[in-house]
């Protein structure tokens, strides 16, 4: 049996991980193993790089930089996380993959999305997920969850602006159109539960 892989995808303050994680409960009761895992990050390197990204002056790397470094960290997850375990038919759950670098480095900070997509062919063998998930909540009511989650401490992406963000938004809303046989779309502002069902119910047809 081969895993499935499933990524997880939406602005700041959307409920990934929480998500994340209540499909990994929900999908044992059905008998399924799923693990968790997130970008940047996922693999020991790819913390290490995550590191790097997360703190610091905004300005730290610049937006070319940011793709290059992201796609190395995601080169690292999928060779050493998300394949061995899709190939030994395990589910992997990713709170964020490719698309976030097309929407933050690419639409929102002007890197060319061939540019990125041919970093992905490059470092990960374009790997793409079977289902990607766009969890949908107006920007403001993102950033205001974040907020209270983070205070003081949001990281260097997160501190960015309100036009950022919605140009993230309209990223993200772009590509699920682009793509409607991975995408799809889920009311983000509905309760934890009804939106963990919600989920279930769009990956119902990949279930064995
Ligand atoms: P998070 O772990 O709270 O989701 O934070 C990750 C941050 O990094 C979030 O603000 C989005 C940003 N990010 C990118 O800009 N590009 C990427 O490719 C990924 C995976 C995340």
């Amino acid at each position: 049996m081969i895993g499935r892989f499933l990524s997880l995808e939406g602005g700041e303050g959307a409920g990934k991980s929480t998500q994340a994680r209540a499909m990994a409960d929900a999908l044992a009761e059905r008998g399924v193993h799923a693990i968790v895992t997130r970008e940047p990050g996922g693999s020991e390197g790819a913390e290490a790089i995550r590191a790097l990204l997360m703190h610091g002056d905004v300005r730290r790397w610049s937006p070319h930089v940011e793709a290059l470094l992201f796609a190395a960290a995601r080169a690292d997850h999928v060779e050493k996380v998300i394949r061995p375990a899709i190939g030994a038919g395990t589910w992997v759950i990713c709170d964020r993959y490719l698309d976030s670098t097309r929407a933050y480095q690419g639409v929102a900070s002007g890197v060319d999305d061939a540019a990125i997509l041919a970093l992905h062919g490059f470092g990960s063998k374009g790997l793409l997920p079977d289902r990607t998930f766009l969890l949908d909540l107006p920007t403001g009511e993102g950033a205001r969850r974040a907020g209270a989650r983070d205070g003081a401490g949001a990281d260097r992406f997160a501190a960015r602006g309100a036009d950022f963000h919605d140009a993230v938004a309209r990223a993200f809303d772009g590509f699920a159109t682009a793509e409607p046989d991975r995408f799809r779309r889920i009311d983000a502002s509905a309760a934890p539960e009804q939106v963990t069902a919600a989920l279930l119910d769009a990956l119902s047809d990949l279930l064995p």
